[in-house]
């Protein structure tokens, strides 16, 4: 497949990334651009196991001899490291097609750095290294025997359009943008609809968000969506009720929303982003989620807080 060539992105010219520790002792990087870290605090690597990989039912899909997986917001990789991670000990003959969408090639590439893929296991190593070739020089390193596709470096809104037209469906998606406030774009009901065209039936889509405006985005793109558990509750954030979402075409087992979630999806929170044409800045679908909210008879976000207790 031809890839895309890099888009214009403040970030590009951000010459290097400073690996900041998480909790677990693995690195992220800080995006000055969008004001954010890549990964949470608590443990990059934990949360591209826990929210990602396992949310996605990999250990057991690792049984089947190809998989394909659609890794949107590649950044460090860890997604798919994870992921590849997992098939692979379960399954190391597994025949794995996976591309990976970003708009800031120095990420990918910054990443390679020795502390930051000496965690991995070696053919995930190899793996990463010929991922982030594909992107610049696909001769410069040999893509494992078990292992196809490659990154598509571009605005995601964009290149999603290539796997679209090659008929591409993933078993897995891993749906990894910064925040819905920081990068709106990609978190419309535009670009769910394009994301869900790549996924297969039966197959799941995971994210970390648990976002009322998201989750009704990704109903109104078609998905059924299911909660993503918290792996136990936190005392220092007493009042946190997911990980994230989980979304599939199909009928695939998914644990339902609470009824706190379900009516979080009723209040003003639940207005979804739009960008039908998927070529708005963040700002004008920001300001038509606001005049949306604020045109609706919706209950506010503030008197479900208070009617759950959610401080
Ligand atoms: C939260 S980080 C992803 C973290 C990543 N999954 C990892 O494991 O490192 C978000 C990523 O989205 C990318 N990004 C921002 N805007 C984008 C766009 N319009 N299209 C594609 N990628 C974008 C950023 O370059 C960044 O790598």
């Amino acid at each position: 497949m031809a890839m895309a060539p890099a888009t214009s992105n403040q970030n590009l010219n951000k010459t290097t990334w400073e690996p900041q520790l998480t909790k677990d002792g693995s690195y992220t990087f800080f995006s000055e651009a969008f004001q954010e870290t890549f990964h949470s605090r608590q443990g990059a690597k934990a949360e591209a196991f826990a929210k990602f990989a396992i949310a996605t039912d990999l250990p057991e899909l690792a049984k089947q001899p190809k998989l394909k997986l659609l890794d949107v917001c590649y950044g460090l990789g860890y997604n798919s490291a994870a992921a590849l991670e997992t098939i692979w000990k379960i399954n190391p003959a597994c025949q794995v097609d996976l591309y990976g969408l970003d708009n800031d090639a120095t990420v990918p590439r910054a990443a390679l750095a020795p502390e930051l893929i000496a965690d991995w296991s070696a053919p995930v190593q190899q793996a990463l290294k010929a991922l982030v070739a594909t992107s610049q020089d696909p001769e410069a390193v040999p893509m494992p025997a078990n292992l196809t596709g490659g990154l598509l470096i571009g605005d995601a809104r964009q290149t999603i359009k290539l796997l679209i037209d090659q008929g591409f469906q993933a078993q897995a998606i891993f749906f990894d943008p910064f925040s819905p406030r920081r990068c709106p774009q990609l978190w419309t009901v535009a670009f769910f609809q394009a994301v869900a065209r790549c996924l297969a039936t039966p197959g799941k889509l995971t994210t970390y968000s648990r976002s009322a405006s998201v989750r009704a985005a990704m109903i109104e793109a078609g998905f059924t969506i299911g909660t993503l558990p918290l792996a136990q509750p936190d005392p220092n954030y007493p009042h946190e009720w997911s990980q994230g979402t989980v979304a599939t075409l199909g009928n695939a087992e998914l644990t339902p929303l609470s009824e706190m979630e379900q009516e979080h999806l009723l209040t003003r929170a639940g207005v979804a982003f739009r960008d039908p044409e998927l070529t708005a800045e963040a700002d004008s679908i920001l300001a038509q989620q606001k005049q949306e909210q604020i045109e609706s008879d919706r209950p506010s976000t503030s008197s479900w807080r208070r009617r759950w207790d959610l401080g």
